[in-house]
């Protein structure tokens, strides 16, 4: 089992080298980059090969703290409900999982530099105080390194866990809306607050601390013209998908249009967005060994897992993942980025000829993996250009 280094961090100052916080160091970078946390398990993939890729507090902890050390801009990881033995098959796909919400608080004092976005389902009975409050707690806790991804959740079944009807998707916009105004609210004003809205309301309600930044990085993960519409009024970051499926030529070809439409809509609302992709990074010395380490995920893959998690995500209320195949998720959700270190880096330097802002890498065993892209395609993208 890995445990994390004690190096613990109590910093109730904003955080700030050469003058620029965590988030203005990301966004002064030419390409963002980002690690997928494994918070679930089996990750992104519901394979059978092997690996020690483990959804622990300890293995994530070990990931967040090294991709901390090597300078990558931001941690994430998702969010789901699922019910018992999660997607199920042999491999119980994503049985058990953390929470990136209780999650990041853990990993604030365990990193330095490094964002870290909680992925929040805002509409499954939290109020915007409770979230408001506990951001601020965790902004503090990590010197104004935290973010939120807001998510409104597109599966009837997980607002059901919590005994609540589901709401189609425009309202759900307009009700994650209301929400993030309020959590403004609470973030900055410095006085009480009554706040009489269409969904919440608050008497004399107050957050202190505030966070350290006063507003914590805003982020989703929008497609829908509504979701869009939300993620352009208030995102910083959005992450999106790959229109195409997982094929990283046609995902380089689609995207342009995509992040097009995302920044003009923002930019029409006076807003700047920054877009990210996540890619599914599979690397090793030569194409053909990664191409044959690629095809044994996929031979592997634990069919009744898949089954269940593709018709999960190709199901639901939501237009992100239509354009990716049961193949494609056999292997791992999103562009997949197959090849040795200089093919890998040749795909990130087309996928910022797209229009991409950032990457927020996945992989199929983590340590290892990431510590292979600390060694050898780490290096190359400074060399690139798309580091700093
Ligand atoms: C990288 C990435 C991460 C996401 N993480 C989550 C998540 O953790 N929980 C969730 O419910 N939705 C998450 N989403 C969003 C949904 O998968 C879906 O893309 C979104 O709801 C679709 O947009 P729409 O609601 O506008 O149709 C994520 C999407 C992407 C691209």
């Amino acid at each position: 089992m890995f445990s994390p280094r004690p190096r613990i961090s109590t910093a109730p100052d904003l955080h700030v080298v050469d003058g620029l916080t965590s988030f203005e160091r990301a966004l002064d970078q030419p390409l963002m980059v980002g690690l997928f946390l494994p918070h679930q398990q089996g990750a992104w993939s519901p394979s059978k090969a092997p690996r020690d890729t483990d959804w622990s507090f300890a293995y994530n902890a070990e990931c967040a703290v090294q991709a901390d050390e090597m300078g990558f801009d931001l941690v994430f990881a998702l969010a789901q409900w699922l019910a018992k033995d999660g997607y199920g098959g042999e491999i119980k796909f994503r049985a058990n999982a953390l929470d990136p919400f209780v999650a990041s608080a853990g990993l604030a004092p365990l990193t330095k530099n490094v964002l870290l976005i909680s992925t929040v389902h805002v509409l499954y009975g939290l109020h915007p105080l409770h979230v408001a409050k506990y951001g601020a707690v965790i902004d503090h806790m990590s010197g104004g390194r935290w973010g939120i991804n807001v998510v409104t959740g597109y599966k009837e079944k997980e607002p059901r866990m919590f005994g609540l009807e589901p709401i189609g998707r425009d309202e759900r916009y307009e009700r994650a809306s209301e929400f993030t105004e309020l959590m403004k609210l609470l973030w900055t004003r410095d006085e009480n607050l009554d706040f009489d809205g269409r969904w919440w309301s608050t008497g004399q309600a107050f957050v202190a601390p505030k966070p350290l930044n006063r507003l914590p990085v805003l982020v989703n993960a929008a497609s829908s013209g509504a979701g869009l519409n939300y993620a352009t009024s208030y995102s910083d970051l959005i992450f999106t998908t790959s229109p195409a499926g997982a094929d990283p030529e046609k995902t380089c070809q689609s995207l342009p249009d995509r992040v097009r439409h995302i920044k003009a809509m923002a930019k029409e609302k006076g807003r700047n967005i920054r877009v990210l992709i996540n890619p599914h990074v599979i690397c090793r010395s030569t194409d053909a060994e990664a191409w044959e380490w690629r095809d044994r995920i996929l031979a592997e893959r634990d069919w009744v897992a898949t089954e269940n998690f593709a018709a999960d995500f190709l199901g639901g209320d939501q237009d992100s993942w239509r354009g990716h195949s049961l193949e494609n998720w056999s292997v791992g959700g999103n562009v997949h980025l197959v090849g040795s270190p200089t093919t890998i880096v040749n795909w990130m330097v087309r996928l910022k000829e797209t229009g991409i802002d950032g990457v927020q890498i996945n992989f199929f065993d983590f340590l290892p993996d990431l510590a292979c892209f600390r060694e050898k395609v780490w290096p190359l993208m400074f060399e690139a250009g798309l580091r700093n």
